[in-house]
């Protein structure tokens, strides 16, 4: 059996069955790929579920508010996403329609090279190769393959690779079987190869070498910073701000974020720590209750704190709340 047939066949006794694979609406599909790329299946799956019940329809998406999507995707992080789908919800209902080409689907906001390929095969049966982290630790082991991924010369020669293997008749079964395979087979750590049917051929195995392959460029160490807010209460109302582009966390609300603490202010935790992908946040939060309105900067509202539930939070503002047992979850 070749290459392609085994995943083919791996995949049909061992893929998983996921919601979005019982169907092929492709608002749907479109849906599910972009909740997927930056989040595991595992949780997903319950936002996906969310996202059809709530909005069953690309219309009902493209005619929800931002703040509505937002709330929706709360906890999910990389909101960048959200606002996206939102945008592309409404340029596809400005197009008539799901755009059935991969440079249609392409052109929607937020869908690059790998999640056109995603949709399109899964969505319209095109032949596109999808290309990740699963894809190229597969192929960098079972071809023996050491050129270090995240590079110009490996994104060209994996995508070329993976597009000659793809089979013209079944792109779905077969992108969506390397996913699997490489999600949980011939995973990072320990992977299968004493089950793997792939191993009578594979390169690394053959070699001894599938904790080195794929090669890896070093990563640079995940920047600190370091975070101060302020909770400021007057009366039962708390004063929130909606951050702004250009930083982590865009549209997102949160208390006063100052380097000035005022006099009278109470530390009540310091240095939670909170892990993003590239960076290590530690926050301190204090809680200031000034006799009368104290003046704030540009952009911050005065709310009920009981209100708080209606806003999206950063998930380290819900952390802070949870720890600290503050309604509005
Ligand atoms: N990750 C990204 N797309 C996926 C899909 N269609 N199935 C499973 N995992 C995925
Ligand atoms: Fe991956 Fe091991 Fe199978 Fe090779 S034998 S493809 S390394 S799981």
């Amino acid at each position: 059996m070749t290459f392609s047939e085994t995943i083919l066949q791996w995949y049909s006794l061992n893929g998983r069955d996921l919601p979005w694979r019982r169907t092929r609406d492709p608002y749907a599909v479109w849906l599910s790929e972009i909740i997927l790329q930056q989040t595991r299946v595992a949780q997903g799956r319950a936002y996906w579920e969310r996202f059809m019940e709530r909005f069953p329809t690309v219309e009902q998406l493209a005619a929800a508010t931002e703040d509505e999507v937002l709330r929706l995707w709360q906890g999910l992080g990389y909101y960048s996403r959200a606002r996206n789908l939102h945008a592309a919800a409404k340029q596809i209902v400005s197009m008539g329609g799901f755009p059935e080409t991969l440079e249609g689907i392409r052109s929607l906001k937020g869908v690059g090279d790998y999640t056109a390929a995603a949709i399109g095969s899964i969505a319209f049966g095109l032949p596109a190769a999808v290309v990740d982290g699963n894809v190229y630790r597969v192929l960098a082991r079972f071809f023996g393959i050491a050129t270090p991924v995240g590079t110009t010369a490996a994104k060209k020669e994996f995508t070329a690779l993976a597009q000659r293997l793809l089979p013209e008749d079944s792109p779905a079964a077969f992108n969506q079987g390397m996913m699997d395979f490489g999600a949980t087979c011939c995973t990072p750590v320990n992977p299968c190869c004493m089950t793997c049917p792939l191993q009578p051929d594979c390169q690394a195995f053959a070699t001894g070498r599938t904790d080195l392959l794929p090669v890896k460029q070093t990563l640079s160490k995940p920047v600190e910073r370091h975070l101060t807010y302020v909770l400021v209460r007057v009366n039962g109302e708390i004063a929130i701000h909606r951050r702004g582009p250009g930083d982590i966390w865009q549209g997102l609300w949160e208390p006063w974020l100052t380097n000035e603490v005022p006099d009278g202010a109470r530390l009540v935790t310091s240095g939670l720590k909170h892990q993003l992908t590239h960076r290590t946040l530690f926050a301190d939060y204090w809680i200031w209750e000034p006799s009368a309105l104290p003046s704030l900067p540009e952009g911050y509202i005065w709310i009920q704190e009981a209100e708080l539930d209606r806003y999206a939070k950063p998930r380290l503002i819900e952390l802070i709340l949870e720890y600290l047992s503050i309604p509005g979850l």
